[in-house]
């Protein structure tokens, strides 16, 4: 097995700009295996919405982290975790991000009074090859002992289906359990229609 270092993120402009390239490099790979309909094909840097929001999220998580709130359900508007994988040489090689509030397109679809926290995003660095190896997995892990920590019951995420449902199955075989479909058009710009699931995994 892979010798995976996971550290939450850092308030820095250099995890942000990591987990941004790492989206990017994301983008030759999808095209390659027929998937290039899960985020189109403008780098996730070029999109200043995206760049701005990324900037955040890193930011609260370092404030988070900064303020010790490894907290307990219920957790504030706004908390967010994010978490940056290193292989044994120390490069940065994935990073996970997790929220306390599912986004709107899926929140109705989440059963009611249901005690989770929700990953807004799961992202490896093809650019370290394997380096990169294990560090999906490490990362769901770290993600699953913040889960517990915080007093939730399951862990959801949600995927593109395209392409069929190549990703869903991975998650799959990660442990979640595919749920409901939705459709949320422009998700990832003006045009792509987007088709996705939901995913849980239980709390153990
Ligand atoms: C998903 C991801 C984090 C998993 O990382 P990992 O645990 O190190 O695993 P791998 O990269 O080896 O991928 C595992 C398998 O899933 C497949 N896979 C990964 N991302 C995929 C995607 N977006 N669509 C379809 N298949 C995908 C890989 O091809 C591989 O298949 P194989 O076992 O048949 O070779 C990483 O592959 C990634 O960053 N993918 C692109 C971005 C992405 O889709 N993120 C998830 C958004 S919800």
């Amino acid at each position: 097995m892979a010798d995976v270092k996971i550290r939450l993120a850092l308030s820095s402009q250099e995890d942000a700009a990591f987990i941004l390239a790492a989206f990017d490099s994301a983008l030759p790979f999808l095209a390659s295996i027929g998937s290039e309909a899960q985020w189109g094909s403008v780098p996730f840097s070029a999109k200043p919405d995206v760049v701005v929001s990324m900037t955040k999220d890193v930011q609260r998580s370092g404030d988070v982290s900064a303020q010790h709130q490894g907290g307990r359900l219920p957790l504030p508007a706004g908390w967010t975790r994010i978490f940056i994988s290193l292989s044994a040489s120390g490069t940065r090689t994935g990073a996970l991000c997790l929220i306390a509030e599912p986004p709107s397109y899926v929140a109705s679809l989440l059963p009611e009074g249901h005690q989770s926290l929700f990953m807004k995003f799961l992202i490896t660095d093809r650019r370290t090859g394997v380096e990169a190896q294990g560090a999906g997995a490490a990362l769901i892990a770290r993600a699953m002992q913040e889960a517990r920590d915080c007093g939730a019951d399951s862990l959801y995420s949600d995927c593109w289906e395209g392409n069929g449902g190549r990703l869903v199955r991975f998650y799959e075989q990660q442990g979640f359990t595919a749920g409901a479909a939705f459709r949320v058009d422009g998700k990832h710009g003006p045009g792509l229609p987007w088709q996705g699931r939901v995913l849980c995994k239980q709390v153990r």
